[in-house]
């Protein structure tokens, strides 16, 4: 398993960009961690990865928010927070953004559908505090050659 140490957000942003270089389409990635560890800018860093330059935040309230890389493909980012479980998450219609040949998928507080997202696509990185501005990023079913590639 790698372990990344971020030290700062413009850092965590840029990890993001890089990542967005490696990651095939239909891929889902569980961004697991505490409130304020960086999931959501982590996210915004592949969205700039992929070529979107909309804002983006966290998709607390809306639960899913969708970018067009502009080429009929998309980014895909869920936040589970205020899904109680995997019955609720299907009958919000979860199923249609996940593992999507033609999106990439990042899914904040994944733990609510963890029966949906067995899957060998999944890959998950797991973000804890280590200091005001320091975050752990360990990273779980990643390729590691390509991953170290992309986090030099
Ligand atoms: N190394 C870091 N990586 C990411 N965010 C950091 C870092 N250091 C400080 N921060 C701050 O922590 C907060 C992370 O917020 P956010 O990404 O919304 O968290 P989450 O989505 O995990 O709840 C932001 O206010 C950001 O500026
Ligand atoms: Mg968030």
């Amino acid at each position: 398993m790698l372990t990344y140490i971020s030290h700062s957000d413009e850092e965590t942003e840029r990890l993001g960009r890089a990542l967005a270089a490696i990651l095939p389409f239909g891929t889902v990635v569980a961004l697991e961690g505490d409130l304020g560890c960086g999931k959501t800018v982590l996210s915004r860093g592949v969205a700039r990865g992929l070529g979107i330059t909309e804002p983006v935040t966290s998709p607390t309230f809306t639960v899913a928010q969708e970018y067009s890389c502009g080429d009929g493909r998309y980014l895909y980012h869920l936040d589970m927070y205020r899904i109680s479980d995997e019955n609720a998450a299907l009958a919000f219609g979860i199923d249609e953004y996940l593992f999507q040949p033609r999106a990439i998928t990042l899914v904040e507080w994944p733990g609510q559908i963890a029966g949906l997202l067995d899957d060998p696509r999944l890959r998950t990185i797991q973000f804890t505090h280590r200091g005001p501005e320091e975050r752990q990023l360990d990273f779980l079913n990643w390729p590691e050659e390509e991953l170290a590639a992309a986090l030099r």
